[in-house]
């Protein structure tokens, strides 16, 4: 979390600078901050509360000027949002630092500094770099050596820059588990931790490895390794498109997102599908290999991505006749685990840098997994690079914290890749691999199709102005599609919202039901639909009040405290991903409805880089 931007360069660069952690604030708004040096070695710091906004007009009231900067947008972890807390942090009046993740010994570093008589002004373990940095300098040598002498008495994970007034025309940068790229340019240098916040000033990059601190000047990036060896890293251009740069015609970028999906979708298919095959090969060099051997799969991720894996789930089961498992990321990697023989190992992420997922799939790595693959949303994020295969999403760039189109390309890349699995299993024969993407290739329009109930669902999202709770029920998988319904509408709307498997109910929490809890039902024309029935009857029985998104020739019809919301029948292999559909808009128009903040929900960021 937490988005940094910095540049060395011959112009001013505060709107770089500002542009940069406007293109970043999905990573963390609680306060941001910039502070730039002139070739003169005078410092300016602008913080401010609150979005970049409040940063960019405070900036552009000061007019700092200078061609070396540091900036930073905050997403709290020590210390409560507040101007004193946003960085830049300073030591003296000669250093400045930026920081994303947690330094986990701050206090015992924060303790010693104090002892040599240093003052902290906020209640950020970032402050404590700061501080070392002029301690270290102070004990001799350059900039770069202090630096590289306080990284190594960090614990935790960093993405760090620091200036020095004294020395303009200068940044140095360590990474150590939160990302950083280097954007080249021509004399002038930038660095992020997301090189969206750098695609209007350069599309040249490189991206740190764990453990390199770089030294970056106008004309020169020198970059050293953990044993403090300069090495040389690849350079790369950029594919990505700041493609959100405005919300055109919508008033919210998740109303965008969730309207892009047929495109979305279309284009996480293209080339990866004939008429009537999945093309194995597409998936990845290797991929071919690797399905084949494969004998179970370990799903890890987080959050929505995790919901997309419980979907999976089904799916490799059912349609593949594999065995999978779907863990949380945060409970894997601190869990003593048994690697089964053969198992491939699945991270699921749109951003490609969610600390959980990506420790997860480290931890892996020395455990023994066959091979890993990465399903992403981000060329070039570190589980793309650090897994055996990736598979992107194609998404195109999501910034909405509540992720919408992340989860169905999700879903139709999984839906891919289970078939070719399946395929290469000889478990999945020609009619039944004809029949999933001849599904898929329908996908796009049946999703046009369900947005246009919209006007429908924003009616009916009035009736929960007043609600405080909200039940979901599916069964099969659209279990997991309730669970990532609720998770959007607590997300966004912060109305407390759970999921359950439909046949669930009576062991609990049926005794939840009364006229005031509203109960979402997710009722496609299925195998288990008279089991929901079932279900459904004894939530009326008890005077909840229904709302059932029900196949249109599944039998239903309004009645007291039950309302329908009759879909056009899709094929059941794709109705998963389109009854997400009305659950995200739900979400959204209840969202409108009690007037929060929709694209950065209060206590959220997108990118979740700490732990
Ligand atoms: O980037 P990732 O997919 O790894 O992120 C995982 C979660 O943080 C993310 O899906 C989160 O749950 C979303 N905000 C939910 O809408």
């Amino acid at each position: 979390m937490c988005g940094i931007v910095g540049a060395v360069a011959q112009r001013d660069v505060a709107e770089i600078l500002v542009e940069g952690l406007r293109r970043l604030e999905y990573r963390g708004y609680d306060s941001a901050g910039v502070a730039i040096t002139d070739d003169q070695g005078q410092l300016t710091r602008v913080r401010r509360l609150g979005k970049v906004a409040a940063l960019s007009d405070a900036v552009a009231a000061s007019h700092p000027t200078g061609g070396t900067g540091i900036a930073h947008t905050r997403w709290a972890t020590h210390g409560e949002p507040s101007e004193a807390n946003a960085h830049p942090h300073m030591s003296g009046n000669d250093i400045a630092v930026v920081h994303n993740g947690i330094i986990e010994n701050h206090q015992t570093l924060r303790e010693q500094l104090q002892a040599r008589g240093y003052q902290f002004d906020s209640q950020t373990d970032t402050e404590v770099i700061a501080h070392l940095v002029d301690w270290e300098m102070q004990q001799g040598g350059d900039l770069l050596n202090a630096f590289q002498r306080t990284v190594d008495q960090l614990e935790g994970a960093y993405g760090t820059v620091v200036m020095d007034r004294r020395q303009p025309e200068r940044l140095i940068a360590a990474r150590s588990g939160s990302p950083l790229v280097i954007g080249l340019g021509v004399g002038e240098n930038f660095l992020a931790s997301d090189q969206l916040a750098l695609l209007n000033v350069t599309r040249r990059f490189i991206y740190l490895e764990e453990g390199d601190v770089a030294d970056i000047s106008r004309r020169e990036v020198t970059i050293y390794n953990q044993e403090g060896t300069p090495v040389e890293r690849e350079v790369n251009e950029a594919s990505a498109q700041y493609d959100a740069a405005d919300k055109g015609q919508y008033r919210h970028y998740m109303q965008k997102e969730i309207y892009e999906q047929p495109t979305a979708l279309t284009n996480t298919m293209e080339g990866r599908l004939g008429n009537d095959h999945v093309i194995v090969d597409a998936i990845g060099n290797g991929a071919s290999d690797i399905l084949a051997k494969a004998q179970h799969i370990q799903i890890i991720a987080c959050g929505t991505s995790y919901n997309a894996g419980m979907v999976a789930r089904y799916w490799f089961e059912s349609l593949a006749g594999i065995s999978c498992d779907v863990e949380i990321a945060s409970e894997f990697r601190y869990r003593q685990f048994v690697t089964r023989p053969n198992s491939v190992l699945i991270t699921l992420s749109q951003s490609g840098e969610t600390a959980d997922t990506l420790a997860a799939l480290r931890l892996a790595k020395e455990r023994g997994y066959m091979a890993t693959m990465a399903i992403c949303n981000v060329a070039g994020s570190s589980l793309v690079r650090e897994s055996d295969l990736a598979f992107m999403t194609r998404a195109g760039t999501e910034i909405g914290v509540a992720s919408t189109k992340a989860f169905t390309t999700q879903l139709s890349a999984l839906l891919m890749l289970v078939t070719a699995l399946g395929k290469m299993q000889g478990r999945i024969g020609r009619d039944k691999e004809r029949e999933v993407v001849d599904a898929l290739h329908h996908l796009p329009s049946s999703i046009e199709q369900a947005l246009t109930f919209d006007k429908a669902i924003e009616q009916l999202a009035q009736d929960f102005a007043d609600k405080h709770h909200a039940l979901f029920l599916g069964r099969g998988e659209y279990y997991p599609i309730a669970i990532e319904a609720a998770l959007k509408l607590k997300e966004i709307s912060y109305i407390h919202a759970e999921a359950y498997a439909a046949g669930e109910l009576k062991h609990g929490p049926l005794a939840l039901i009364d006229a005031d809890m509203p109960v979402i039902v997710i009722a496609p024309n299925n195998e288990l639909l008279e089991k929901l029935k079932s279900n459904i009857e004894e939530v009326r029985a008890r005077g909840g009040q229904l709302y059932v998104f029900a196949d249109q020739d599944a039998g239903f019809t309004p009645e007291e405290g039950m309302k329908i919301i009759a879909m056009p029948h899709v094929d059941d292999i794709i109705a998963p991903v389109f009854y997400t559909i009305p659950m995200q808009q739900l979400s959204y128009h209840v969202a409108l409805i009690k007037g929060t903040d929709v694209d950065q929900p209060r206590n959220l960021a997108k990118a979740v880089t700490v732990e």
